[in-house]
C-alpha cells in the first residue's frame, strides 16, 4: 500500500470546525423562516426516539479485507473522504477519534472509526458501517450529529464505502473512548438531530446527470459527495445546515488558536464568478490541489490540512474530474461589500506600495519568482475579507516540511503594521485592478488578532 504520511498542525489549532451561521446571506428571510423552524424543531424533537438499531454481528462475517485492491481502493477513499483529518486529536493515533468541534449548540468530539471492538468500529457490520455514512446513525440505531458529513457522504455508492470499510478494518485498532459531548438543551437529546435531518437532511446516493459528461459527473460525485467540498465552502443556515440555493459560494470557517479562541477564516467562492474560480483554468485548479501552489494562490490556511491530508493524494483523472465540474458551476457570488471612501484608498495604495509591491508588484499580478498575483485572487475578493486579514498579519500558515512551493515566504505584518494600516492596505488590494471585494475595517483587522 502507499504510504500516506499524516500532517496536522501542531500545537496551532485543536479543533478544526466549528459550524457558524451565515452572517451575509438573505438575513430576513432566514430570521422569520428560522425561528419558526427552531420551535417546530424543539416541540417534535422531544417526542421522537432513536431508530431501530442494526443487529450487530458476532466479530465481522462479513469482512472483505483479504481483498488487497479493495482495501488499497479504500485507503484512496478514505483519502479524498479526508477521514483522518477529522477523526486524528493532537497526537492521538490516526482514526482513534477525540478531535473536539465547537459547534453553536455545544461541543462534540469525533469517535473512534478504528477496528477496536470495544472503543471503534470493530463491532459493527458493513451495514451498520453503510447506514451510518448514509444516513447519520450509529449501530446503536442513535442519531449522529451532522458536524459528520453524512450530508455529502450519504451520495457516496456501496461500492466506495464497502471499501473505505475493508480499509478501515486494516488500521491499528486502538483503544480509546474520547471525552463526552457537551451539547446544550434540547441539542444535547440525539433524537432531535432525527428532526434536524427531516427538514434539512436529502438521504440518497448521487444520481449522474445524463446531460453531462462521465468526467463531470464523477466531478460532481467527488465534491458534492466524499470530498465535501461544501463543508467548508457552503454558507450555512442558523441551524448549520448547508444554504444549496448559495453552494459552494464561500463561507466563514473558523479554528481554534492557541489562545482557546477561534479565529474566522472565509472559505472561498468556488464557482465562476469574477471573484471566484471565474480567471483560473482547467490545469490553475487541478495544480492548486495537486501542490498547494499556482499563479493565484498559494495554500495557507485551512485549506494546507485538506490538501495535505486529502486533494494532493486525487489522482490525474480525479483532479481533472474535480475542476471540470467547478469551472461548470454558474457565476454567482455574494456580495463583498461596498468600496472603501477615495481617501482611505489613496492612503492604502501608499502603504501596498512600500509593504507589498516589492514582491506582488504595481501590478497586483505578482511574478513566479516572487509571490502570487492578487488581481482576479478568490481571497482577496472573498465575500467577508478574514482570510486575506489573516495572511497579511500573521504571513501565511506554511506546512513543514512545506508544500514544493518556489517562493520566499511573505513575513507577518501585524507586527509592523496598525490595525487601520492593515485595513487600509486591504481596502486597496481588494479594489484595485478590477478587484471587487469592499472596504476592511480597523475593527474588521481587530477582530482577527488576539
Ligand atoms: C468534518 C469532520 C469529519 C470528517 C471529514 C469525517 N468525520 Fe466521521 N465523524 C465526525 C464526527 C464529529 C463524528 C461524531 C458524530 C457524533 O458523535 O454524533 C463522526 C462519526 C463517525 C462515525 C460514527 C462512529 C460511531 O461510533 O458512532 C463513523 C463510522 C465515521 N464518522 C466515519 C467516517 C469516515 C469513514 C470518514 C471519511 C470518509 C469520516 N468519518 C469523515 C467528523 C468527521
Ligand atoms: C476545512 C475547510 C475546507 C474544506 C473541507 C475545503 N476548503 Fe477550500 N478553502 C478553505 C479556506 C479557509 C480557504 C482560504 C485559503 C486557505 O485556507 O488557504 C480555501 C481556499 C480554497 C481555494 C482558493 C485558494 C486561494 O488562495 O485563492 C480553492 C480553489 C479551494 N479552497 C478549493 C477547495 C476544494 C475543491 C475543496 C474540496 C475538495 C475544498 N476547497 C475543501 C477551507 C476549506
Ligand atoms: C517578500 C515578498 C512578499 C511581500 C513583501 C508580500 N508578500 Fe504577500 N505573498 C508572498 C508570497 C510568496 C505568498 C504566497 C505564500 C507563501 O508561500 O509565502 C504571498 C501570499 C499573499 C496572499 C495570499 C494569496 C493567496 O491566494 O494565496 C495575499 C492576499 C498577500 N500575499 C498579500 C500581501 C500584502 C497585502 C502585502 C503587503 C502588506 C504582501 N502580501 C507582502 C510574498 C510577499
Amino acid at each position: 500500500m502507499r504510504s500516506m504520511r499524516y500532517f496536522q498542525w501542531s500545537g496551532q489549532c485543536d479543533g478544526p470546525l466549528r459550524v457558524v451561521e451565515s452572517k451575509n446571506v438573505n438575513a430576513s428571510r432566514r430570521n422569520a423562516a428560522g425561528r419558526l423552524y427552531l420551535i417546530v424543531v424543539v416541540i417534535v424533537g422531544l417526542g421522537v426516539g432513536k431508530v431501530t438499531p442494526l443487529s450487530a454481528a458476532a466479530g465481522n462475517p462479513e469482512t472483505v479485507a483479504d481483498d488487497g485492491a479493495v482495501v488499497v481502493q479504500g485507503q484512496y477513499l478514505a483519502a479524498v473522504g479526508n477521514c483522518i483529518s477529522c477523526h486524528t486529536r493532537p497526537d492521538g493515533e490516526p482514526f482513534s477519534g477525540g478531535l473536539r468541534f465547537e459547534t453553536d449548540f455545544g461541543t462534540i468530539f469525533s469517535s473512534n472509526i478504528t477496528p477496536d471492538v470495544e472503543t471503534g468500529i470493530g463491532a459493527w457490520t458493513r451495514a451498520q458501517f453503510l447506514r451510518s455514512m448514509r444516513e447519520g446513525v450509529d449501530a446503536k440505531g442513535e442519531h449522529l450529529y451532522p458536524a459528520f458529513p453524512y450530508t455529502a457522504f450519504t451520495k457516496v455508492t456501496d461500492a466506495d464505502l464497502n471499501a473505505i470499510f475493508a480499509y478501515l478494518e486494516t488500521v491499528p485498532a486502538v483503544r480509546y473512548r474520547g471525552p463526552s459531548n457537551d451539547l446544550t438543551f434540547p441539542f444535547n437529546r440525539r433524537a432531535m438531530i432525527g428532526v434536524w435531518k427531516a427538514i434539512y437532511f436529502e438521504p440518497g446516493v448521487y444520481q449522474p446527470d445524463s446531460m453531462r459528461s462521465e468526467e463531470w459527473n464523477r466531478g460532481a460525485y467527488l465534491v458534492q459527495g466524499l470530498a465535501h467540498c461544501g463543508g467548508c465552502h457552503t454558507p450555512r443556515n442558523f441551524l448549520g445546515a448547508e444554504r444549496q440555493d448559495w453552494a459552494l459560494t464561500g463561507a466563514i470557517y473558523q479554528d481554534r488558536v492557541q489562545t482557546g479562541k477561534y479565529r474566522d477564516w472565509s472559505a472561498v467562492n468556488l464557482t465562476s464568478a469574477p471573484s471566484g474560480l471565474g480567471p483560473w483554468s482547467l490545469d490553475d485548479i487541478a495544480g492548486y490541489l495537486e501542490k498547494g501552489i499556482n499563479n493565484y494562490a498559494s495554500a495557507y490556511g485551512p485549506m494546507v490540512e485538506v490538501i495535505m491530508n486529502s486533494t494532493r493524494h486525487f489522482n490525474t483523472a480525479d483532479l481533472r474530474a474535480v475542476s471540470v465540474y467547478l469551472k461548470s458551476l454558474a457565476p454567482k457570488a455574494q456580495t463583498g461589500g461596498l468600496s472603501a471612501t477615495d481617501d482611505v484608498l489613496t492612503t492604502g495604495e501608499y502603504l501596498y506600495t512600500i509593504h507589498c509591491a516589492t514582491c506582488h508588484l504595481e501590478t497586483g499580478r505578482g511574478s513566479s519568482a516572487l509571490g502570487p498575483s492578487l488581481q482576479g485572487n478568490p481571497v482577496v475578493q472573498a465575500f467577508d475579507p478574514a482570510s486575506l486579514i489573516n495572511v497579511i498579519a500573521y504571513g501565511p500558515r506554511l506546512p513543514n516540511p512545506p508544500l514544493p512551493a518556489q517562493w520566499q515566504p511573505m513575513e507577518a505584518y501585524a507586527v509592523k503594521l496598525a490595525d487601520e494600516e492593515i485595513a487600509a492596505i486591504a481596502s486597496f488590494v481588494r479594489r484595485a485592478w478590477g478587484n471587487q471585494g469592499g472596504a476592511v475595517t480597523a475593527n474588521q483587522v481587530a477582530k482577527q488578532i488576539d
